[in-house]
């Protein structure tokens, strides 16, 4: 169901790459509420073609950046203007990547050329799309840029590896360039914290299916998926959060705050009422 919260607003949307991408579920709910979109991701993922479909059915234009060039997101800002005929209302910035994660290399072990790639393509590609936007006043007063991040930010979460460390500057560039834009622009600047999601990114990571078994079934109203996602980013993008900056929102059917779930606990007494772990209690522990 619509709205129309983003009637006569313009936006620009980094990283759908195809239809499980949150960034693609995201067009299609701005698209719905009345946005006009600039759909944006690597030269490379623009050639894969995919991304044809999605800028059809919303109506949209795409223009190639790689999001770690600065050169590609003056570029970008620049003929987003020019199409728009001036500023725009929003960004979402919707883009993850680890070749640490890719080659499987452990934490304890990082390839460090990987490592800073990592950092370069998922948290300082905010802060160089961030000052691109403010230098070139691409922004509108009020307007909204938001990013997505996941809880192993804040919290360890076994094989999300480097990635949680491009997470945590990811939040930080949110507090404290939303300081700075908000001051200045009231540009407001939030990241959310999304469950895991099935997506090419997520899937990508060591054990995520049994990562987003373990989420749903500890969360009160389970994994927030894709399109609950979308809707949530509609609300940030809209004038009904125009207070709400320098913020990193959960949308995770209440995983963060959970501790212990009656469910873990009955699994919980259930491993230690076997048999051999009677026996040695440690068995299981010292495995690990
Ligand atoms: N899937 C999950 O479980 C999950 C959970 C929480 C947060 N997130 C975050 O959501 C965001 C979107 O990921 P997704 O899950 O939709 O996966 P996805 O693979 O569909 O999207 C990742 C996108 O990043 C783009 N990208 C990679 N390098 C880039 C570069 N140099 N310049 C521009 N774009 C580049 C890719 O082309 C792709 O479109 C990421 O920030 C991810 O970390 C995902």
């Amino acid at each position: 169901m619509a709205y129309n919260l983003l009637k006569g607003k313009k936006g620009i949307i980094f990283g759908a790459l195809n239809n499980m991408s949150i960034a693609w579920k995201v067009a299609e709910r701005a698209h719905e509420e009345g946005a006009e979109l600039v759909l944006t991701n690597t030269p490379i993922a623009i050639r894969m073609g995919e991304l044809d479909e999605l800028a059809k059915s919303t109506g949209s234009i795409m223009i190639p950046a790689d999001a770690t060039s600065v050169s590609d997101l003056e570029n970008l800002f620049s003929k987003t203007m020019d199409h728009f005929g001036g500023q725009i209302d929003f960004v979402l910035h919707s883009i993850g990547m680890s070749p640490n994660v890719r080659k499987k290399l452990p934490y304890d072990d990082l390839n460090y050329d990987f490592f800073a790639k990592t950092l370069d393509i998922s948290a300082l590609s905010f802060h160089k799309m961030i000052s691109a936007a403010k230098k070139m006043d691409a922004i509108k007063e009020w307007g909204s840029i938001v990013a997505l991040s996941y809880i192993a930010s804040q919290r360890t979460l076994f094989e999300y590896n480097d990635m949680a460390d491009a997470k945590a500057v990811l939040e930080s560039i949110a507090r404290s360039f939303g300081y700075i834009y908000g001051r200045e622009k009231h540009v407001r600047i939030n990241t959310i914290s999304q469950s895991p999601t099935p997506t090419t990114a997520g899937q990508g990571v060591k054990g995520f299916s049994a990562l987003m078994d373990f989420t749903e079934r500890m969360s009160p109203l389970g994994n927030a998926d894709a399109d609950e996602c979308a809707n949530y980013c509609i609300t940030l993008f809209s004038d009904l959060t125009m207070k709400v900056t320098m913020q990193n929102l959960f949308h995770d059917g209440g995983f963060s705050s959970m501790g212990m779930s009656a469910r873990a606990m009955h699994q919980y007494n259930k491993s230690l009422e076997c048999k051999e772990c009677r026996q040695n209690p440690l068995n299981e522990l010292t495995d690990l």
